[in-house]
């Protein structure tokens, strides 16, 4: 049975994901890859096409930035034009973000199963965008694909129990697929003058660590006051929000040892990743990749999807106070085991198509 499955990606991790999951579908179905272009900068998107060698996606709708609201409509409408005129047998979407919904809305509504992989994730904070984006997708979904037991267990506590299948996470495929391809060709220390293990890697973007200036005057104060050299990739909301926090701080900021780079191709990212005595974000994809990769994380967050990494006690969460920032960096020291997590074999994409096969084959059975 040869499946037209409509994929919907639009943004920078959703992108490296693709390229794990495009691989396997097209070994034995027929991938229609939609780019939103939720993210559309070169180096939040066209960057990882060209360096990954995911697939060129066969629609680009050009969507853009606007409101959640705005946004998310514009969304909606065009992918669901999409979706009419292709006519998938499934669709599938990645993760929680405003493309992950209108995917999803998209397709139940003209009753093409939708396809969820990274199913199941909570933050129980619902101030955030993507935990209201997970839960109605979610809720939308004809098949769940977990990264952990726990993702299950929070489906199972909303009534979502058929369908439900564990997986492991494609981000750990991403990697696979490019560490070694990051060592042999990344440039990123020798350009940044740095030496292993003598820097930390930041990276902030959630909407209440940039939209919140307080909290992120105080994340930056403490990277200031930590006095380590700190390498922060800039997103271009952050970039943006740093206008706000006033010349006083900026000025402190650009006399201080953190070192403001654009955002980095994924090859760039994970050489740095791996080299960092320590990694401060705020971002779901690196909690994780710090983790396989065995560097201490800080997470800027009050709260995590990824528990597993605090409870194996790689992660820490300091929110955005500025005391417990300083005192994370000086002090973190993860434990000495560090138990494997996601299924990181790097086969998390193959396992996604065979329970789509059995799943459709099944659906087909009714
Ligand atoms: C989005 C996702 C978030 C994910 C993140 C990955 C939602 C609600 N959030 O957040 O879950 O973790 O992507 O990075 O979908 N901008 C540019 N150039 C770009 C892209 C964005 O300048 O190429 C600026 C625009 O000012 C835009 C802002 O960044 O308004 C935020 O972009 P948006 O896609 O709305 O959300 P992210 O913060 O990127
Ligand atoms: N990443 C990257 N360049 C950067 C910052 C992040 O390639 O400058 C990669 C990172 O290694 C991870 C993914 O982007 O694979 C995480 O994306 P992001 O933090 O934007 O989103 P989140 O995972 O929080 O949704």
């Amino acid at each position: 049975m040869k499946l037209k499955i409509l994929s919907v990606v639009g943004t920078r991790p959703e992108f490296i994901r693709a390229n794990a999951m495009s691989r396997a579908l097209r070994e034995r179905h027929c991938e229609v890859l939609l780019n939103t272009g939720q993210h559309y900068d070169r180096e939040m998107s066209s960057i990882f096409f060209e360096e990954l060698g995911v697939p060129p996606p066969e629609i680009s709708l050009g969507i853009g930035s606007d409101t959640h609201g705005a946004q998310t409509g514009a969304l909606l409408t065009a992918i669901e034009r999409v979706l009419l005129n292709e006519r998938p047998d499934a669709v599938v979407v990645h993760g929680d973000t405003n493309s992950t919904l209108a995917g999803g809305l998209a397709a139940v509504k003209l009753h093409i199963p939708v396809i969820h992989v990274e199913a199941g994730l909570r933050s129980f904070n619902k101030l955030m965008p993507e935990e209201i984006n997970r839960i109605v997708v979610d809720h939308v979904s004809s098949l769940w694909l977990c990264p952990s037991e726990i993702a299950a267990e929070n489906l199972r506590r909303e009534g979502i129990v058929e369908n439900v299948r564990i997986v492991g996470d494609l981000m750990a495929d991403a990697l696979h697929l490019a560490s070694a391809r990051a060592k042999l060709t990344s440039r990123i220390l020798t350009q940044l003058g740095l030496s292993p293990q003598r820097f930390l890697l930041a990276t902030v973007h959630r909407a209440e660590n940039t939209d919140d200036l307080d909290r992120l005057s105080q994340i930056l104060e403490a990277f200031i006051e930590v006095d380590e050299e700190i390498i922060f990739p800039v997103h271009p909301r952050t970039r943006h929000c740093m206008t706000l926090i006033g010349d006083e701080l900026f000025n402190r900021v650009n006399k201080s040892r953190i070192r403001l780079v654009d955002p980095l191709g994924y090859l760039d990212m994970l050489m740095l990743e791996q080299s960092a005595r320590m990694i401060l974000t705020d971002s779901g994809g690196i909690q994780k990749e710090a983790y396989w990769l065995g560097v201490p994380c800080v997470t800027l967050r009050d709260e995590t999807e990824w528990v597993e990494t605090v409870i194996n006690g790689w992660n820490i969460l300091v929110g955005a106070n500025k005391e417990r920032i300083i005192s994370a960096v000086k002090t973190f020291v993860p434990q000495p085991f560090r138990p494997p997590l996601y299924q990181s074999d790097g086969n998390t994409a193959a396992r996604c198509v065979v329970e789509i096969e059995r799943f459709m084959v099944s659906r087909l059975r009714r």
